[in-house]
């Protein structure tokens, strides 16, 4: 939900152009995470003043923008900052006012890019109004720029100098709510502070020399309860901040040199939303936490801390990303989405690689190792998520509770959140998250810590908040999934979670069977998926022939293919915008039934488990009212004969497993029907990839 983008250079010689290019690259990477509109602001022509250039639509109208006003000249700094965005719409239309980044004044002494929600922005701009401030926007994020001008004038007037962390410092204590921030200003050319609370932010090093440390120390303010009392003092009056005694927060020395041999040298940083967009220049990351304040100049990247909690880290780890850049790249294919459907045999087969010992079958998953035994011993297992991270908890529960005899729960996060659902110190709470981002999630993992549980992660984006947070986890190991309809990850987090099943009951014995028809069957499923992939041309003429123009569409599933017609349905609504509702099939009867008719198109997920008998019966009674399903069933299976107006054969595996093979057919489908309707599938509207927003 927005992605923002910074670049800090030091003894590195860049036109701005360059510089712009780099800023435009980096939004090419986060354009996922919002697509309504983008901007950048870079060092302006004379000193005083900075150069904003935002314009509503996909990042490819800015950078047609930034040719048109040739802004390649002679920069005035020697270091160079620019700061930029793309963005998600929360406050506001997508009108160029509300484009960031925001600035403070009409030179753009402080100018800053946020993701993320302030909520307290109504009383910042109330009180920002009553000093004179004029608001140019809608939004949410521009009362910070001008909250930063304010407390900058007001330290000035009170004959105090502050840095820009300092400042920043003061700056947060005013605010509420979530951010991934970034700001620049004229008043400290040449430095850059980035900090995030709530929304990811992380730094990235480049440079030729050898990194003299591969971690930051971080300075805190001087005690926990001067921070309080400031903040405190702060928010009591908001004009009249108590500058002397935030003066006194800054306190320690800790510098982190990033060269060998203390001699300046040229380096590069990057500030994202998302790794994958820095890729391309470094892989030397540093994840920022929560009230983290990342302060670059002179070459040199410091940490501060809002506030101090106990028994925090007092370094940040520079680490190295495995990432490859092809990883990132469309490749052959068309769209992000296509690439990641067709990835599935490998993306799926990662998520096992080293883990399953297929010879004796063994589940060995080491992010859990040391929790398994207290897992086991739980009073029961709350699985929550979001979307179609939900769909795969759906899809694991009846063989996690088949297997470990632990009653399962499966939750919608913001649902979970909303009845302020009863969690205990002997519940396992299992968060399940593609990007380990998702402010619903977080918040109520934040929720379950509070209250004891222990908390598991299956999650994607290594270093993201809900890796970090959880007590334990697994990484899915799916690699980084642009396209923002999420299809591998889907498939890697429902192995993932059968896995997890498979290890916390891997020394049963009355289970050894079942164990290892499950791990024998995971091991075919690479190839089984490649052979599903090969519907792709007859699922093609299918939409054409009878799909593409409908309005409306159904899918019908039971037992473990419920979760599969949901997923199905979601997919198709959200890349294709055709309405579509995943039914459980012994539900049609009491309800939906009523709207069958000879046009509504069905799909039914008839593969061979226990509730076979049953999924027939819903067939039939759709077929009595001339309905005409497209049947999902396995090879050599003809469930409707001549009832049926297609059939989708897919192979046999376990029934915990089939939902793995069902799910591609209806990605498949949901692709072609955006392709055929002309709809931008990378990017559909109103939707982001990571909804770091409640
Ligand atoms: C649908 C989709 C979303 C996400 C949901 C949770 O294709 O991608 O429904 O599954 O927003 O996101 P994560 O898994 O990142 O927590």
């Amino acid at each position: 939900m927005c992605g923002i983008f910074g670049y800090v250079n030091f003894l590195v010689d860049k036109t701005r152009g360059e510089i712009v290019d780099n800023l435009i690259d980096g939004l090419q990477r986060l354009e996922y995470r919002g697509y309504d509109s983008s901007g950048i602001a870079v060092d302006g022509d004379s000193k005083d003043e900075t150069l904003i250039v935002k314009i509503p639509g996909k990042v490819k109208v800015l950078k047609d923008e930034v040719e048109r006003q040739k802004i390649d000249r002679k920069p005035v700094f020697d270091n160079h900052v620019g700061i930029a965005h793309t963005r998600w719409a929360t406050h506001g239309q997508p009108r160029v006012e509300n484009c960031h980044p925001h600035r403070s004044d009409p030179k753009g002494e402080f100018v800053v890019v946020h993701n993320g929600i302030i909520t307290n922005f109504h009383a910042l701009k109330t009180l920002l109004l009553s000093k004179g401030f004029k608001f140019e926007s809608e939004t949410d994020t521009e009362c910070i720029a001008k909250l930063y001008k304010h407390i900058y004038d007001t330290n000035l007037k009170a004959g105090i100098s502050v840095d820009l962390s300092e400042l920043t410092k003061q700056v947060l204590y005013e605010l509420e709510g979530s951010y991934g921030l970034l700001v620049k200003s004229t008043h400290y050319p040449g430095e850059v502070c980035g900090t995030r609370k709530g929304s990811p932010l992380l730094v990235g090093v480049k440079t030729d020399r050898k990194l003299k440390v591969d971690f930051v120390d971080v300075e805190f303010p001087d005690t926990t309860e001067q921070a309080v009392n400031h903040n405190a003092n702060a928010q009591k009056d908001l004009g009249l901040l108590p500058v002397a005694q935030g003066d006194n927060l800054r306190t320690s020395q800790s510098r982190a040199f990033l060269s060998d041999d203390g001699i300046p040298m040229p380096v590069e940083f990057f500030l994202s939303s998302d790794p994958a967009s820095v890729i391309q220049h470094t892989k030397k990351v540093l994840f920022l936490e929560d009230d983290d304040i990342a302060h670059i100049y002179d070459g040199e990247l410091h940490i501060h801390r809002v506030k101090k909690s106990a028994g925090e880290s007092t370094t940040r780890q520079i680490q190295t990303l495995e990432m490859e850049l092809n990883e990132i790249m469309k490749g052959p294919y068309k769209h992000f989405m296509q690439k990641e459907i067709f990835e599935q045999p490998d993306s799926t087969f990662n998520t096992m690689r080293g883990r399953i010992d297929f010879e004796n079958n063994r589940i060995n998953l080491g992010g859990l190792k040391s929790y398994l035994s207290t897992i086991r011993r739980c009073r029961r297992i709350i699985m929550i998520a979001c979307g179609t991270s939900y769909h795969s908890c759906l899809a694991t529960r009846a063989i996690f509770e088949e297997l470990t005899e632990i009653p399962v729960s499966v939750e919608l996060a913001s649902d979970f959140l909303d009845r302020r659902s009863p969690v205990f110190r002997d519940d396992t709470c299992v968060f399940v998250s593609q990007s380990g981002e998702t402010a619903d999630s977080i918040l109520a993992l934040q929720y379950c810590l509070e209250r004891g549980a222990l908390t598991v992660g299956i999650v994607n984006s290594v270093g993201s908040t809900l890796s970090r947070l959880t007590h334990c986890g697994v990484h899915i190991n799916a690699g980084p999934e642009i396209g923002v309809a999420s299809t591998k990850a889907y498939t890697s987090q429902y192995i993932a979670l059968v896995m997890f099943a498979l290890s916390l009951s891997n020394d049963s014995i009355s289970r050894q069977e079942r164990h290892k028809e499950i791990i024998q069957g995971l091991q075919k499923i690479p190839e089984q998926i490649k052979k599903v992939l090969l519907l792709e041309d007859k699922i093609k003429k299918l939409c054409d022939e009878s799909l593409n123009d409908q309005k409306s569409l159904l899918l019908l599933g039971r037992g473990y293919q419920h979760a599969t017609a949901l997923e199905g349905a979601l997919k198709i609504k959200e890349i294709s915008y055709m309405h579509s509702e995943g039914v459980l099939a012994g539900e049609l009867k009491h309800g939906v039934l009523a709207l069958v008719d000879d046009k509504l198109p069905i799909i039914a997920f008839a593969t061979r488990d226990s509730l076979f008998p049953k999924v027939m019966s819903a067939i039939e009674q759709v077929t009595a009212r001339d309905g005409r399903p497209i049947v999902v069933c396995n090879e050599g299976d003809d469930v409707a004969g001549n009832k049926a107006y297609a059939t989708l054969h897919v192979p046999l595996t376990v029934d915990c497993l089939q939902g793995l093979l069902n799910v591609i057919p209806l990605q498949l489908m949901s692709y072609w029907l955006a392709v055929n309707r002309g709809i931008d599938v990378d990017f559909p509207r109103n939707l982001a990839k990571s909804v770091t927003v409640e």
